[in-house]
């Protein structure tokens, strides 16, 4: 897969000029824990996921938020109504938050040409997914990016740009990011959050996992320099909390940040626990993050880290040329590595983070069931990330909020993946084919 494919009273008057209904403010709380509210009433007192809570400076109606799916509902980078009725099902589904998946920062920074580039252009469209997430009372919060060794450079015209050269695994050629792509991204990703902030969004969630191109550079693996942004922990996180600090520092104080981390690659000599645990630290230290949402694994090569369950191999090949096929299905179980599905399979190592940090945690990962979600919260993170089951079923936490289901309906089968060409969809709501 290449497309793994985020002050008070002004906002409210901008709100109340625009149209669009400002989800209420809980009580402040640095942690992201929950606190009592004379405004936001929960529907039902016994769940903590129905406990409204602050993320940073926003005010989210509970804690079960949509994570980052490529929709697949750009065609060419244009935002249109595809994408808006994506994001307006997640909202009326019950969702806090929905996450728009992966904007990119620049055009060599996208997936492919038909990811959206956050500039000028997009911010009418996107102003109008903000604007129906609003009216259903939710928040929308921008995936900012930079794909880096995983972007389609044949797709976008451009280099393909790595902390290191070499060549990805698929082929294609990777070249070296220059101290000048570093400083000129880094001011990518600051406009690109002002843009955010100008189309509406509540929050930024700046991805630093699956091997894009900040989560290559915390990459041992991937990251091979010898300069100052290269060897040592300190030095590789370097450029990532740059971008961090300038996406802080791109934004008014009525945005959250929140960056995407991994926690592991995947992949031997990839960034582990060990690494990123104290890498999470420093994200802590620095202060410029609400929240990290914690996930694992790398789309360059070891995708079916991050999801578990079925590999799709038959619907993969279907989704590419004809030539590359066969190839495919004789060397894509090297690629598409197996691991059996288990309900929350990044608790264990997300248990790290939340003894060693005070930080608000996002625990994602195979979560399909409420007891799930309370235990997750009970034990101290401080809201949870769905993204299959809310492609299942967008309004699942609404049934969940009336007691009409416990669980969801996902089966992990992971057809969905490489739907994400065509416009993302679970293949048992909508059952065309994936090409
Ligand atoms: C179709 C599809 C597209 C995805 N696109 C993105 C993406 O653009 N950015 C991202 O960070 N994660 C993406 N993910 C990963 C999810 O955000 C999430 O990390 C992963 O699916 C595990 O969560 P889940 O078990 O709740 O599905 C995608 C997942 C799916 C199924
Ligand atoms: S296709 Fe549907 S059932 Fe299968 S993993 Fe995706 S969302 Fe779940």
């Amino acid at each position: 897969m290449t497309d793994d494919r985020e002050p008070a009273a002004r906002d409210e008057t901008a709100a109340a000029l625009s149209g669009r209904s400002v989800p209420e403010r809980a009580p402040t709380a640095r942690n992201g824990r929950p606190q009592s509210s004379g405004s936001v009433e929960p529907a039902d007192r016994s769940s903590p996921a129905f406990q409204p809570a602050s993320l940073g400076p926003v005010a989210l109606r509970n804690r079960i938020v949509k994570a980052a799916t490529f929709e697949g509902a750009t065609p060419h980078g244009t935002v249109g109504p595809a994408l808006v009725d994506f994001h307006a099902r997640v909202a009326e589904g019950g969702a806090a938050l929905s996450t728009v998946a992966y904007l990119a920062v620049s055009p060599e920074g996208r997936t492919d040409r038909h990811c959206v580039v956050l500039g000028d252009a997009a911010l009418p469209g996107l102003r109008q997914v903000t604007d129906a997430v609003h009216r259903a009372g939710a928040a929308a919060s921008a995936q900012l990016g930079h794909a880096g060794p995983v972007a389609n450079g044949r797709s976008n015209r451009s280099a393909v740009l790595s902390p290191s050269g070499g060549f990805t695994p698929t082929g294609p050629r990777l070249r070296a990011a220059s101290g000048a792509d570093i400083a000129r991204i880094t001011d990518d990703f600051r406009r690109a959050a002002a843009v955010a902030e100008a189309a509406g969004f509540d929050a930024v969630e700046i991805h630093l996992g699956h091997s894009y191109l900040l989560s290559a550079f915390l990459s041992p693996r991937l990251n091979r320099r010898t300069d100052q942004w290269g060897g040592t922990l300190e030095r590789r996180a370097r450029f990532p909390r740059q971008v961090v600090r300038a996406v802080r520092e791109g934004v008014g104080p009525r945005m959250a940040v929140t960056a995407k981390l991994n926690m592991a690659d995947g992949v031997p000599g990839g960034f582990w626990l060990d690494e990123s645990i104290e890498f999470a630290t420093m994200l802590q230290s620095d202060g410029d993050v609400d929240a990290v949402t914690l996930t694992g694994g790398s789309s360059l090569a070891n995708p079916m880290y991050l999801f578990r369950g079925e590999v799709p191999r038959r619907e993969f090949a279907a989704t590419l040329p004809a030539p590359l096929r066969l190839g495919f299905r004789a060397l894509g179980g090297r690629f598409l590595r197996e691991y059996p599905f288990e309900e929350a399979f990044f608790l264990p190592y997300a248990r790290q983070f939340l003894a060693a940090l005070d930080l608000p945690l996002v625990l994602l990962g195979g979560i399909n069931r409420l007891d799930t979600v309370d235990a997750a919260l009970t034990e101290g993170f401080a809201f949870v990330a769905m993204a299959r089951a809310l492609l299942r079923q967008p309004d699942l936490v609404e049934q969940f909020r009336r007691g009409e289901a416990a669980e969801g309906l996902c089966v992990h089968c992971n057809k969905c993946m490489p739907t994400i060409y065509r416009g993302t969809r679970c293949v048992l709501v909508d059952g065309r084919t994936v090409r």
